[in-house]
């Protein structure tokens, strides 16, 4: 099995609020495959965190298409589902592995290097749009003959 450090490692999305999140979840999911407890606190912890972090990009995919945007959306419910599929098992008492573990953190790790990486650059170039440009003031330097004819 791949392990999640070797599976390449977060990057840098360019947004300050995201890249803060995903810190966080990276420091529970590294805790984890470190060889740290894999119980019911730590997954339910996981869960609550990547469940905000996932709101706060819901916020950003407004810039999305609907299609790009569905399938982002559609990767992290199913995320979601497989961390409170391991909430479940801890919650059996039977055991979560580490390689549970790492299956999250590589998924986590390839997950914002490129949907997370594509959402916070669609939003950048959603901001760069060039700002309106009033006709007003460029009919303002004409004579106010021909001013008037066409303003009307
Ligand atoms: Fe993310
Ligand atoms: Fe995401």
């Amino acid at each position: 099995m791949t392990h999640a450090t070797e599976g390449g490692s977060l990057i840098p999305t360019g947004s300050g609020v995201i890249d803060a999140e995903h810190s966080s979840i990276l420091d529970l999911l590294s805790a984890m495959t470190a060889g740290g407890p894999v119980g019911l606190a730590e997954l339910t912890a996981l869960s609550h965190e990547v469940a905000e972090h996932f709101a706060t990009e819901t916020v950003e995919m407004a810039v999305l298409a609907t299609d790009r945007r569905e399938r982002h959306e559609q990767a992290h419910r199913s995320y979601l589902a497989s961390i409170d599929a391991l909430v479940g098992t801890a919650e059996r008492g039977a055991p979560v592995t580490s390689d549970d573990a790492n299956r999250l953190m590589l998924w986590f790790i390839v997950h914002s290097n490129t949907a997370d990486t594509e959402l916070v650059e669609a939003a950048r170039r959603a901001g760069d749009e060039p700002p309106m440009i009033s006709m007003d003031e460029w009919l303002d330097g004409l004579d106010e003959a021909d001013r008037d004819a066409l303003r009307s």
